[in-house]
């Protein structure tokens, strides 16, 4: 019954009016932790430091911090961290038991860097480089200083709360009225007396939280920000809104039926990083707790509009700095301190500590066609045919749950597709990819090997008794696999093998999905937090590590792909589930969206939260997943995918089928241009993506990125950046013949650069908003003045047959004639760029000379792809021919005119090769 229920819930609620039933989930009200550490009483913390205590080390303080309501002690840790970067940690002195602190979301070792302490009666300053922590004992509060500027305030409003474990209070009769408490053994404070403090119910759900209260709270206030972002994921703004008077931003990875906008409620994924920035500098706090986090967000103005507190800040009419509060319900206190030169130093420090998305694949960058499902071997075969038919690139065709055998994953329906790998090879001929689903849960019957193995072998996630806990997904009754045990890790990722899985090649990629995990008859459609994981610090509940989930089946499914390959391919994995650092094995998407403008604008602000948070592999459900999109919505989020980092199309069971073929013909044309004109960027896609894990800026930027100073820009998160050489303003409404693009300035009333249209290159040199008419074809995207861009302009049906086609190069000069760009190439699928097997150029143009100069000379790679084109826009005066010159040859070229460019025709030159194009006036 329960079971029929829950499916009712999760796949055939398919009405026209959707909305999320927000009873499902928890208000902060609701959360016995989130309440109590919202009411701390702001400016009178009972904490101090405790001078006497102070140890200091090459790299390190350490001091005691009381509480005087209770007289509990706890450890302070005051860390330098290479690259400008502190980190603080608190954790109790004796705890009851050991708190569990969060590893796998770092990279690596975190890099000390030395310190020097001076003391004073009243305070501590610990400077690292350039800054400086001061540490005030009385109250206790934390000022980080960049180049004696402060940024970042820890316990500024005084709302650190730490709940020390203690053992539960005998059921004994209350205190009488007069009478002192006899429980002397652990001093008490109010957090006993919280109704919900040893359990909690919730619906039908009971939670017996066997250890108490756990929670950690700190507040972080931003003296130089005028906008506070981060902290995805949520469907909301770029800007974070002032949570006064509603509801905190919640971090608590759940699978959110019908997710509205325009709010902090928890979806898929949790990470905790955020960033306050303003014309000053940039700063950010990650917040490394995987438990359920609240985030509380104080910026007086924003409730009425993001803009007028920017404003304020600017004029400096708001005294009041813009603060967020961090609830956690268990851990420890362990934050790092960014601060960074500007904000992409900044965001490149999160990344220096959580680690990148690798560079993918090429055929990953390129176009996917998913939907749930494709029925059987026909269908997939058709599908892929027919994007042939029309024309229309594609690279990869996904397979949804129904590929297998009842839901049993790594396992095939041998009814629809009883020759998977005949399917494989059809595909993979065509220069094509499969990707299949594989979700965490394991269908509880003992006709499958995978259940049989996992409770042999005891691979389960226990319930609070200490059984294998069971719960509802797509297969019915299921189990969860405790992957934060590593052996089992190692178990799931075997599976993968092509031993195991023989019905499947190194050329099927995955799809990891439902990782929250969900949970359709869970408290809160998740598994209960008393559940207990065999993790490697120890036996901990599933409270503590929740947010981590995902990221442990990521983890286990990149290291059975890795291995599958012999460790010469590059993993492609796509995730629902995320945490800080799970960038570093898959891409993620929005998850469940809608057929809607709304939820087409929200993935741009969605994916540019996410790529300053580490997640530069972002996209939505193009065409939106619930519901069905009518043409002009199909083509504009086609259009508006293929200028986002993860392009696909995806839809739910219950739609119509929406191939871009079977709308009418025009609609069809303008698909096919915008996936046409993906394919013609991917060496610019390939390119970043490489800059990306070399230097760890984000793919897609925020305006503020590159123009720090224009305080308009910081709340923009209707267009945004790629790299710093185009500027991509979606179009997003129903029936626009025009958008209004914001083309930014390098401070607040100054110049800006100059933008070119890549359609005609229609030249922009002015500031502010200018409005760009659009027909159903346009996509307004625009390349910077100063840039240049690699292209491929022969576009083929998959991406992994154009690997030695030419390369066209746009070059968009500046004012000063002047322009500057990169290309790489590789074998666009293994591992042997790590050994220096690639090619990357850096290109410029300066006093009418075009070169290519080779950036590692040490790295070597043979290939046949040459340079066909040169399109020069912003020229000062027309030049007469061209000359080539490399070191063995010197041959003169045509240069033609165009309406607003020239073209330097068939240079023909190795791209492997150094040269030059010279301009002959
Ligand atoms: C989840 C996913 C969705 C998928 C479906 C069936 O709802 O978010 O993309 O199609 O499960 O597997």
């Amino acid at each position: 019954m329960k079971f029929v229920a829950a499916i009712f819930c999760a796949v055939v609620l398919f009405t026209g009016i959707i909305t999320v039933d927000r009873n499902n989930f928890k208000t902060c009200e609701q959360s016995s932790f989130c309440r109590r550490c919202r009411k701390v009483e702001h400016n009178n913390s009972p904490f101090e430091l405790v001078p006497a205590t102070l140890n200091t080390y090459s790299d390190s303080i350490t001091a005691d911090l009381v509480n005087k309501n209770n007289g509990h002690l706890f450890v302070l840790k005051v860390e330098g961290v290479q690259g400008d970067v502190f980190r603080v940690t608190i954790d109790e002195k004796t705890p009851l038991r050991t708190r569990y602190r969060v590893t796998d979301a770092l990279k690596g070792p975190v890099k000390p860097d030395v310190i020097k302490v001076t003391e004073s009666k009243t305070e501590l300053t610990v400077t690292c480089g350039q800054n400086k922590a001061v540490i005030h004992a009385s109250p206790f509060k934390i000022d980080f200083y960049r180049n004696e500027v402060l940024f970042v305030s820890a316990n500024a409003k005084g709302l650190f709360k730490f709940e020390h474990y203690r053992t539960k209070p005998e059921k004994s009769e209350a205190p009488a009225e007069g009478e002192e408490n006899k429980e002397t053994e652990v001093p008490k404070d109010d957090v006993d007396n919280e109704p919900g403090a040893w359990e909690e119910d919730f619906k039908s759900h009971h939670d017996s939280k066997p250890n108490g209260p756990e929670a950690v709270a700190l507040d972080f206030t931003f003296p130089q920000a005028g906008v506070l972002f981060g902290i995805p994921e949520h469907a909301d703004s770029f800007a974070l809104k002032s949570t006064l008077g509603s509801e905190p931003y919640r971090l608590f990875n759940l699978d959110v039926f019908e997710f509205e906008l325009d709010n902090g409620m928890a979806l898929y994924g949790s990470v905790p990083v955020l960033y306050g920035h303003g014309t000053k500098g940039t700063a950010g706090v990650f917040w490394m707790n995987a438990a359920e986090t609240w985030v509380d967000i104080y910026n007086r103005n924003s409730q009425k509009n993001v803009l007028s507190s920017i404003v304020n800040m600017v004029a400096g009419s708001d005294n009041e700095p813009l603060a967020a509060h961090f609830m956690s319900e268990s851990g420890i206190v362990d934050a790092f301190i960014l601060l960074g030169e500007n904000p992409q130093n900044t965001f490149k420090q999160y990344t220096d500590l959580t680690g990148v998305a690798p560079l993918p694949q090429q055929a990953a960058l390129a176009f996917h066609q998913c939907r749930w499902n494709y029925n059987d071997e026909k269908d997939v075969m058709s599908v892929s045919e027919n994007f042939d038919v029309h024309d229309i690139p594609m690279d990869t065709i996904w397979l949804d749950i129904e590929y297998t055998d009842d839901k049993k994953y790594f396992t095939w329906d041998s009814r629809t597709f009883p020759h998977p790998l005949e399917m494989i090879g059809n595909l993979t001929a065509r220069g094509r990819h499969l990707t299949i689903i594989i979700d965490p849960h394991i269908k509880a019957t003992n006709s499958y090997y995978v259940h049989n193995d996992c409770v042999d072998r005891n691979y389960y996630t226990k319930n609070k008794d200490g059984n294998d806990y069971d719960g509802w997904c797509w297969p019915g009754a299921s189990s969860y696999p405790d992957l934060f045990n590593p052996v089992v890790r190692k178990y799931l990722a075997d599976q993968y093998l092509l031993e195991n899985f023989k019905t499947t090649t190194n050329d099927v990629f995955i799809w990891n999905d439902m990782n929250e995990p969900s949970v359709f008859n869970g408290p809160e459609v998740t598994m209960p937090k008393d559940n207990i994981h065999n993790t490697e610090m120890g036996t901990y509940e599933h409270r503590v590590v929740h947010n981590l989930y995902a990221h442990m089946q990521t983890m286990s499914t990149f290291d059975g792909l890795l291995r599958r390959g012999e460790n010469r391919y590059r993993p492609f994995i796509l995730t629902r589930g995320h945490f800080s650092g799970t960038q570093r094995y898959a891409a993620i998407w929005t998850g469940d969206n809608m057929a809607e403008w709304t939820h087409l604008q929200a993935s741009v602000k969605m994916c540019l939260t996410q790529a300053v948070s580490g997640f530069s592999f972002c996209g939505s459900d193009v065409g939106g997943f619930f519901k069905n999109p009518n043409a002009e919505l199909l083509e504009r989020w086609h259009q508006a995918g293929a200028f986002q980092p993860f392009f696909r199309a995806h839809a739910h069971i219950d739609t119509k089928r929406r191939e871009p073929w079977l709308f009418p013909e025009n609609t069809k044309l303008v698909i096919r241009d915008a996936i046409r004109k993906r394919y013609t960027y991917l060496p610019f896609w390939y390119v970043m993506f490489y800059e990306h894990e070399r230097f760890g800026y984000p793919v897609m930027r925020p305006l503020l990125s590159h123009y720090p100073h224009d305080p308009e820009t910081f709340a923009i998160d209707n267009q945004y950046l790629l790299a710093d050489r185009l500027l991509v303003h979606p179009v997003a409404q129903e029936g626009a013949t025009n958008v209004d693009v914001y083309f930014p300035r390098h401070s607040a009333t100054g110049d800006g650069d100059l933008w070119y249209d890549i359609d005609d290159y229609t030249m922009i040199d002015s500031v502010g908003y200018v409005t760009v008419p659009v027909n159903s074809y346009k996509i307004p995207v625009f390349q910077r003045g100063g840039t240049i861009m690699p292209k491929r302009e022969r576009v083929r049906r998959a991406s992994t047959l154009m690997k030695n086609d030419p390369y066209t190069l746009i070059v968009c000069l500046d004012r000063s004639q002047e322009a500057n760009g990169t290309l790489y190439a590789d074998d666009e699928q293994s591992y042997d760029y790590r050994v220096g097997k690639y090619v990357y150029a850096q290109i410029k143009f300066t006093k009418n000379v075009l070169s290519s100069k080779i950036i590692d000379p040490s790295a070597t790679f043979d290939t046949l792809a040459w340079i066909e084109r040169v399109v020069i826009a912003g020229l000062d005066k027309a030049p007469q021919s061209a000359t080539l010159k490399t070191s063995s040859k010197r041959i003169t070229l045509d240069v033609i005119k165009n309406e607003r460019s020239y073209t330097i025709r068939k240079p023909a030159v190795n791209i492997a090769e150094e040269w030059e194009i010279v301009l002959n006036y």
